[in-house]
Order: C-alpha cells, then sequence, then structure tokens
C-alpha cells in the first residue's frame, strides 16, 4: 500500500458525549464488572501512567466508540458522570489520524510479567511527549481465558494505566457473535470454570466442559482424575441423548491428552452424541479455535506449544483414524475478522470524538510473532482502506537474528522503540519529510 501525503487534523465533534463508568482495580468486583456499560478500570496508584481520572483518557473514548459500534440503537447510558468529554482541554489540539495497534503477549507481558520499557510506552501514547499528542491505541491479543473484563482489571493492575475492556479485542471475542447459533456447545481450554463463564457471558445457554463429560463417565479419559476441585465444580448431567452442537476451543488446554480424546470422540460422533460413531464421519459438530497460534512467548527462555499445536494434533489424528481432513475454523490473528473489527472500533472512535466517518489513515501494529502478528497487519494492509505499518518487537517469540517468516516493514527492540519509531515518523510525515519506508 502506498503511503499518501498527511491527512488534514480533523476537527472534534461538538455532539456531546457521556463519561464510561470509572472503576478502580480495587472497586472492581466479578458483579461491577459484568455490568454492560461503558467501562474504564482505573489504577488506585495516585498517579497512574497517562491522565488523571477527571480526563477523556484514551480508555475512555474507545470503551464508549466500541459501546456505539455493538449497540447502536442503545441509549446513551445513564447521564451520572461528571464532565463531558468535549470539556476536555487535554486532548491536544494536534489530533493524530494514526493509531497503535498492539499483540500482548510478547510485546507487553511475558510469562505474565510486565516488560520493563510497556509502562514508559503506554505514558507517550496518553501525552506525555513533546507535543502533548493523545495516540489511540487497542489491543489485539489472540490470549483469552478470562473475560476481556477480568483480563483489563489484570492488564490495569500490571500496566498502572486506565483500561477499557472495551480496547481489547481476544481471540474469542468474535465468537460471542455465535451465542445464539449453537445451544449446546462443549467448551474447551483456560483455568477451572473460567472458560465457561466466558462462553455463558457471551449468551451461550447449554455450556458443557470436559469435565462435565468425565463427571458422568471417567472412563471416558482412563488417566484423567478429577481434583476435588474440578469434581466439586464440575456439573452432574447424564450425556447420554445430549447433542453436543459445536465444539469451542476458548483458551489453551491444560490438559491436551483428555481435552484431545473429547474432541476427537465428538468430531467422529453422529450427531455430537457421546458413546456414537459416524459412518461417514460427516455428522460431527463443528470446531472453532480462539486463534492458531502453534508457539508463545512464556517466562521460559523457548516458546512453548500453543492452541495451534493442539489443532495440529487434532487434524492429526482425526486424519489417521478416519482417512478424511477435518474442517477447522480459527479466529484471532492473522484472520482478517479481528483486523477488521478493530478498524470498525477506530472508525467509530474518530466518528464519535472528530465527526470523522473514515477509518485512521494508518495503523502502526506491534508484534512479537510474524506468523500472526507480522502475517495478519501484512496481509490487512493489502486490502484495508487504512495502511497497516507492522512492527515486530524482539522480547517474545521472534528470536533475533533469525529470519522471520513474514517480514515486517520494522524490526525493533522493544515496545518503547516501537511507540518512539511510529511516532517521529509521523511528526517527519507532518514536517513534510518523507519517512523511511
Ligand atoms: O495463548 C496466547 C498466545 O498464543 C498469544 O497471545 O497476546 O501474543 O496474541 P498474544
Ligand atoms: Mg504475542
Amino acid at each position: 500500500m502506498q503511503i499518501s501525503a498527511p491527512m488534514p487534523v480533523p476537527q472534534k465533534a461538538q455532539t456531546a458525549t457521556h463519561h464510561a463508568r470509572h472503576l478502580s482495580t480495587s472497586e472492581a468486583t466479578k458483579e461491577s464488572l459484568f455490568a454492560d456499560t461503558p467501562t474504564v478500570i482505573v489504577p488506585d496508584t495516585e498517579s497512574p501512567v497517562g491522565c488523571s481520572p477527571s480526563s477523556a483518557t484514551i480508555a475512555e473514548t474507545i470503551a464508549l466508540a466500541r459501546g456505539h459500534l455493538d449497540h447502536p440503537n442503545a441509549q446513551e447510558p445513564l447521564d451520572d458522570f461528571e464532565d463531558d468529554i468535549s470539556d476536555d482541554s487535554q486532548l491536544s489540539s494536534i489530533v493524530p489520524d494514526y493509531v497503535f495497534g498492539f499483540d500482548l503477549d510478547g510485546v507487553f507481558l511475558r510469562g505474565g510479567h510486565v516488560i520493563p520499557e510497556a509502562k514508559e510506552a503506554l505514558r507517550i501514547l496518553n501525552g506525555d511527549n513533546d507535543e502533548g499528542i493523545k495516540v489511540p491505541y487497542i489491543f489485539l491479543t489472540n490470549g483469552g481465558g478470562k473475560t476481556e473484563k477480568e483480563r483489563c482489571l489484570d492488564l490495569t493492575r500490571q500496566l498502572d494505566v486506565p483500561v477499557s475492556p472495551e480496547q481489547f479485542i481476544c481471540g474469542h471475542t468474535p465468537m460471542s457473535e455465535m451465542g445464539t447459533e449453537y445451544h449446546t456447545v462443549l467448551v474447551v481450554g483456560g483455568e477451572g470454570e473460567k472458560c465457561r463463564h466466558v462462553a455463558e457471558n457471551y449468551g451461550f445457554k447449554d455450556v458443557i466442559t470436559p469435565g462435565d463429560l468425565i463427571k458422568w463417565k471417567p472412563s471416558v479419559c482412563p488417566f484423567r482424575k478429577l481434583t476435588d476441585e474440578e469434581y466439586a465444580n464440575s456439573r452432574t448431567r447424564d450425556f447420554t441423548d445430549v447433542n453436543i452442537e459445536a465444539i469451542f476451543v476458548f483458551a489453551d488446554s491444560r490438559d491436551w491428552a483428555s481435552d484431545a480424546q473429547i474432541i476427537l470422540e465428538l468430531l467422529m460422533s453422529k450427531d455430537g452424541r457421546m458413546g456414537t460413531v459416524s459412518e461417514t464421519f460427516t455428522e460431527g459438530p463443528p470446531i472453532f479455535f480462539a486463534h492458531n497460534d502453534v508457539v508463545w512467548s512464556t517466562s521460559y527462555d523457548l516458546t512453548r506449544y500453543g492452541m495451534g499445536a493442539l489443532r495440529i494434533m487434532i487434524e492429526a489424528l482425526y486424519k489417521e483414524s478416519t482417512g478424511k481432513a477435518i474442517d477447522v475454523t480459527s479466529y484471532g490473528k492473522p484472520s482478517k475478522a479481528t483486523f477488521d473489527y478493530a478498524t470498525r472500533v477506530m472508525q467509530q472512535w474518530r466518528k464519535d470524538l472528530f465527526n470523522d466517518p473514515a477509518p485512521p489513515r494508518m495503523v502502526y501494529f506491534v508484534g512479537d510473532t510474524p506468523e500472526s502478528d507480522i502475517r495478519g497487519s501484512n496481509e490487512y494492509d493489502k486490502h484495508s482502506e487504512s495502511q497497516w505499518y507492522s512492527i515486530l518487537v524482539e522480547t517474545g517469540v521472534y528470536e533475533p537474528g533469525t529470519e522471520p517468516m513474514y517480514k515486517p516493514r520494522r524490526t525493533v527492540a522493544n515496545v518503547l522503540e516501537a511507540v518512539r519509531f511510529g511516532m517521529e515518523r509521523e511528526r517527519e510525515k507532518r514536517a513534510g519529510k518523507v519517512p523511511e519506508v
């Protein structure tokens, strides 16, 4: 995609917009998190990175934009908030027409710990820069296994920055649109009961876990013994006459052997009923994976196998058992749907704030995995109205010095360098210089 000349600076829309609800990390309870209102989780510390609670934070404006996108006919949230965004003097007169998109694991976090440069990168984007620009950003993570709101609470605590759940697009976020399509579903992966709760929160009515099936008949998985806690949480049910309509792998499996055993049985079954075998192997339920990352970056020195590896294993065993190929759907990066959704959120953000219906001119997308982040961003760039500029960091899956399978536009040491690079490149463009491609 060609680099275009800098766009004129759009003016801020004069339309009044309500503030999103602010919840502090200490106030946030499970119940308050589940309220269906645009929300920003604010750190408890006295001076969080970025902005004061009364200012219109990036998190807040994106929260409201996504609320408008997801519920176009919904009423505005009740006007019980103090200020109006249009009063916010902290939004710079220079309004950027570019945004940042970030991967999480390997960019901001590694093995659950914050990467040292992460806070500084966010501080700069939140306005602590020479020009006082606030640059919007959004997180596109293949990770999941918790609701977007719980993930947001974790990140606010870790990064000490206000974050809105609406800034998160997880691998499993698009599955939320399938809650009305399938009634009885098997949900695989994640810790304990968390993915069952995510699925129920997405609107799935009858959510079964592998634990429920093992509790029903322990011989389904001969080598697996449920812990006392797992046994207590798993639901008691007779599955003799239950048809499982679809299988959703929401998060990484904690027990590949049992999960694979159950998934394969259902894929080869007659209408998703346990204990049956299809004669044609064409009657099993469809299977959906939240993402397709074969490896991911943890606190261990080498990468670890992830959900994409389980997918490969399922495909290989299905082929071995039936002689046929299984049709699998994977969401997350690099799938187009994920990038489409992110674009729509940013487009709505611009429309809400600046009365500008165009999507952002430029998205700097920063990731650590060439196969999902760089591939997804580069492929999306070919078809998107916005330009997507891929930046690979060296803090995660990518091994510095090696040749990545998908080539980024730029490689940098860490997320802070990525932010500095993108902002400097934009500054040069505004100054009329031709920036590096
Ligand atoms: O399991 C999560 C991992 O595969 C990648 O997460 O944030 O790097 O997309 P992320
Ligand atoms: Mg990553």
